[in-house]
């Protein structure tokens, strides 16, 4: 399937104009994610929906098939991957968490920060959690026996809900959440909002990204689980649920290779009397 379909984009792009390419590709990256893929993976999502599963099930199942697929060029992308969470932990360390700190990453996909924290953290506390069980499982084994990290230290969750339940009450210093939002709807941003105090004390800092295109639209819909959000929309739920925000995109511009869009921000609790 995947050859016919490459054949048929060679046949356009050889026959097509290149703006008449650049038109049908819109804001995406490319005319087959926008004409063929998009569209598959709504109806999969549309008719997964109808079967009673959630938004975040399906995707954790997606996510899921993925990393049983091998191959020589998918290991070697995955082995760079797992090392570029060198640049997160850059901007971690920038932005103040220290060795001693209690630290969440919320969506720690496969652990390539959590390879880097937990060596880090010798008197805090590593812990973080994931809907895909498969991606931390493959991260882990990775980290564990290609890089002889002591992955047992770390306390490692897959979650099917925003509820922050699975964590028991554990509290954190900072809160991670990196790449994490531009794939949750709106509903399942607004239950971590609700939620995340659970695992926060009153000097506890929740960074989190989200991309950015559009300043003067809230929330646009790329795909099925991909959204772009507006700073005014984070600053909306900051007020609805209690949090002070501010903005630390420099911090991320000047620790990593960084894609315009995207934008760094924390959030903390409100003093008790706002909230
Ligand atoms: C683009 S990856 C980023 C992973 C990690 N933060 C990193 O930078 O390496 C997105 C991850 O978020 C996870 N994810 C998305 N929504 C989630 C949710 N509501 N709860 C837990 N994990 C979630 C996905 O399973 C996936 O592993």
């Amino acid at each position: 399937m995947g050859s016919l379909f490459d054949g048929i984009a060679a046949f356009f792009r050889a026959v097509l104009p290149g703006r008449v390419i650049l038109w049908l590709r819109g804001d995406h990256s490319s005319v087959r994610g926008r004409w063929i893929q998009k569209p598959l993976e709504d109806l999969n999502l549309c008719l997964s929906r109808l079967r009673g599963v959630s938004y975040l099930e399906w995707y954790a199942r997606r996510l899921d098939d993925f990393t049983t697929v091998e191959s020589p060029e998918r290991r070697e992308k995955f082995r760079k991957y797992m090392e570029d969470g060198r640049e997160q932990f850059n901007v971690i360390k920038a932005l103040g968490v220290q060795p001693h700190h209690a630290f969440h990453e919320f969506g720690m996909g496969m652990g390539r920060v959590a390879g880097f924290l937990v060596t880090y953290l010798t008197s805090g506390s590593f812990s973080g959690n994931d809907a895909s069980g498969g991606r931390i499982r493959k991260g882990l084994d990775y980290l564990k026996q290609e890089k002889g990290i002591e992955t047992d230290k770390l306390l490692a969750i897959v979650n099917k809900d925003n509820s922050f339940d699975w964590l028991k009450g554990r509290k954190a210093d900072y809160i991670w959440c990196f790449a994490i939002f531009m794939h949750m709807p709106e509903r399942d941003i607004e239950d971590v909002m609700k939620n995340v105090r659970k695992i926060m004390h009153d000097k506890t800092v929740f960074f989190f990204t989200y991309s950015e295109k559009n300043p003067n639209r809230l929330v646009d819909r790329m795909g099925s689980h991909d959204w772009w959000h507006s700073t005014n929309y984070f600053r909306n739920l900051a007020d609805r649920y209690g949090f002070d925000m501010e903005l630390h995109t420099e911090t991320l511009r000047k620790n990593m290779a960084y894609n315009e869009a995207t934008r760094l921000a924390a959030f903390t609790l409100k003093p008790a009397a706002a909230r």
